[in-house]
């Protein structure tokens, strides 16, 4: 069942220098990156990427939260890869991660949870359209 999904390494996991742990974990795992990218967004484009949680009362500060500094954006590719990245990924309050997860062993603060992973199919489809363009995936060869 092979499947793609969109992981963000957070302003937070950058400016902290995380990049490579976060990505050693996710390759440790057996998972494939397929496009990888450094972005700054926009407002307007991180409202779009969290629109489900338009109205919440985190929504603002989820928003310059990730518009404040650049992030690194990748497609991770692999079997079942949407519910194996979460579980690598942990909980999105660190304090309910499970010890040996990114967000548990790295991370304190929900609003500051490092990373990002689509939650469904249908979130990472749309996630995925969202942040890249077909042509700048590169599946390996099978
Ligand atoms: P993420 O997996 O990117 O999806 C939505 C994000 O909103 C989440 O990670 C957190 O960074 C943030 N978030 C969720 N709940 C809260 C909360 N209660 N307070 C602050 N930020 C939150």
């Amino acid at each position: 069942n092979c499947q793609r999904t969109l992981v963000l390494i957070k302003p937070d996991g950058v400016h902290r220098g995380l990049i490579g742990e976060i990505i050693s974990r996710l390759e440790n795992r057996g998972l494939k990156l397929v496009a990888m990218e450094f972005r700054h967004i926009t407002k307007e484009f991180a409202e779009e990427h969290y629109a489900a949680h338009k109205g919440k009362p985190f929504f603002n500060g989820l928003v310059k939260y990730i518009t404040a500094a650049p992030l690194v954006a990748m497609v991770w590719e692999g079997s079942d890869a949407i519910k194996a990245v979460r579980q690598t990924v942990g909980a999105t309050n660190p304090t309910e991660a499970a010890p040996g997860t990114i967000r548990h062993d790295l991370s304190i603060l929900t609003s500051r949870n490092l990373i990002h992973a689509s939650d469904s199919v249908e979130s990472a489809e749309a996630e995925i359209k969202h942040w890249f363009k077909e042509e700048d995936i590169f599946p390996w060869e099978r």
